[in-house]
C-alpha cells in the first residue's frame, strides 16, 4: 500500500494504475458480484479445475484426514466452502468418534460470501466450531490459530496460481512460519496442460469469465465515485503465456478511456487497445511445485491427481 492513503482500493489503484503494464491486484475482483460471478464460473463446461479437485478430494478426504489427525482446519481463500464440505464431513466424523470438537476457520477478503456460507456450515455441521475470519491471506502476520492437536491449513482451487513468483514464494514462506513443526499445508494446484483447453477455461462461451472480469471496472468505479470509467468500454482477453506458464487476464481499452478520480484529485488516461493486467493464474508442474514447498520448509508428503491428471492436490508436512 502507498503511505499517506488509507483507503486500500485507493492505494492499489495508484500503485498500479500507472504502473507499465497498468495492473490491478486480482483480489478486488470478489466483492459481492464477483463472488457470485466465481461461483458460477465453477459450473461452466470449460472450467474444469472445480471438477478436478472435487473429484480427488471426494476420494482422499478421509485419507487426509487421517494422515494429519487434525484438530484445526484454516481455509484461506475459502469462498463459499462448497469442496471443502468433503473435508468438513471427514474431520467432523473422526472428531466425533474421538469424543472431541473440530474447529473450522474459514479466511477470505469478500465478507459477504464468507458469513453466508459460515451461516450455512452452521446448520449443515452443529458439531464444528466455525470461526470465521475476514482477512488477507497476503498479510505477512497471518495467523493460524493455536490448537490441542495438529492444524492443518488447507489452499484450494489453484489460488496459489493467482500469485506471480515472488508473492508466491513470500506466501508460503508466511504459511510455513504461520505453522508449527507437525502440523500440514494442503494444496490445490493446477497442472500445465494442452494450450487450448486451458484458453478455454478463461474464455467461456457463455462470457461469464468475461463479466467476472470486467466487474474489476465496477468495484473501482462505485468503490472510488470514479467520473468516465465504464465496464463497456473493456474488452475481456485471457491468453497463455508460454514463457512464464499462465493464464493472464487483461482488460482491453475499446477506445481512448479518460477517467477522473476526484477523491485522489487525479486523472488516469488509457489509449484504445491498451491493456489493464486483472489476473495470473499461473500452472504447475509436480517437481516444481513440491521444490518450491520444500524450499519454504514444507515437505511433501502426499500427491494426488484426478483420473485424468489435470490438477495435483499435495499434502505437505511442517
Ligand atoms: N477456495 C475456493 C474459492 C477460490 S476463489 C475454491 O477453491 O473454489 C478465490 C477466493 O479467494 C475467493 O473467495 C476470494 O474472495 C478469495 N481471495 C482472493 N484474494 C484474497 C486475499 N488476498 N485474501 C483473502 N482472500 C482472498
Ligand atoms: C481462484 N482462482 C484459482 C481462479 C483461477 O482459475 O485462477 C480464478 C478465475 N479466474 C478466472 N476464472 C477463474
Amino acid at each position: 500500500m502507498i503511505t499517506g492513503i488509507e483507503d486500500p482500493l485507493a492505494a492499489d489503484v495508484v500503485a498500479g494504475l500507472w504502473a507499465d503494464p497498468p495492473t490491478l491486484p486480482t483480489k478486488w475482483l470478489y466483492d459481492e458480484r464477483g463472488s457470485r460471478l466465481f461461483d458460477e464460473i465453477t459450473r461452466l463446461p470449460e472450467y474444469y479445475p472445480t471438477r478436478r479437485e472435487t473429484e480427488i478430494l471426494e476420494a482422499r478426504s478421509a485419507e487426509i484426514a487421517a494422515v494429519t489427525e487434525a484438530s484445526t482446519m484454516v481455509e484461506l481463500g475459502s469462498g463459499t466452502s462448497t469442496k471443502t464440505r468433503l473435508l468438513l464431513s471427514a474431520f467432523a466424523e473422526r472428531a466425533d468418534h474421538e469424543g472431541r470438537t473440530f474447529r473450522y476457520v474459514p479466511l477470505d477478503v469478500s465478507t459477504e460470501t464468507l458469513e453466508s456460507s459460515a451461516a450455512t456450515l452452521r446448520v449443515d455441521f452443529p458439531g464444528i466450531d466455525i470461526v470465521p475470519v475476514a482477512g488477507d491471506f497476503t498479510s505477512a502476520d497471518l495467523i493460524v490459530p493455536p490448537s490441542s492437536g495438529p492444524r492443518v491449513a488447507v489452499f484450494l482451487g489453484g489460488t496459489i496460481g493467482n500469485f506471480d513468483d515472488e508473492a508466491r514464494a513470500a506466501f508460503l514462506h508466511t504459511i510455513a512460519g504461520a505453522l508449527d513443526p507437525g502440523d500440514y499445508f494442503l494444496l490445490g494446484a493446477d497442472l500445465i496442460k494442452d494450450t487450448g483447453r486451458l484458453v478455454a477455461a478463461y474464455n467461456d462461451k457463455a462470457g461469464v469469465t468475461a463479466d467476472f472480469n470486467r466487474n474489476m471496472i465496477e468495484v473501482l468505479r462505485t468503490g472510488l465515485d470514479t467520473r468516465g470509467l465504464y465496464a463497456d468500454d473493456f474488452d475481456h482477453v485471457a491468453r497463455w503465456n508460454p514463457k512464464r506458464h499462465r493464464i493472464e487476464m487483461w482488460l482491453r481499452a475499446r477506445r481512448d478511456v479518460v477517467v477522473d478520480i476526484p477523491i485522489l484529485d487525479r486523472r488516469w488516461e488509457l489509449a484504445a487497445g491498451t491493456e489493464v493486467l486483472t489476473e495470473i493464474s499461473t500452472k504447475f508442474d509436480r517437481a516444481t511445485l513440491a521444490d518450491e514447498l520444500a524450499t519454504a520448509g514444507l515437505d511433501v508428503t502426499h500427491t494426488w491427481t484426478d483420473d485424468a491428471g489435470d490438477f495435483l492436490l499435495t499434502l505437505a508436512r511442517r
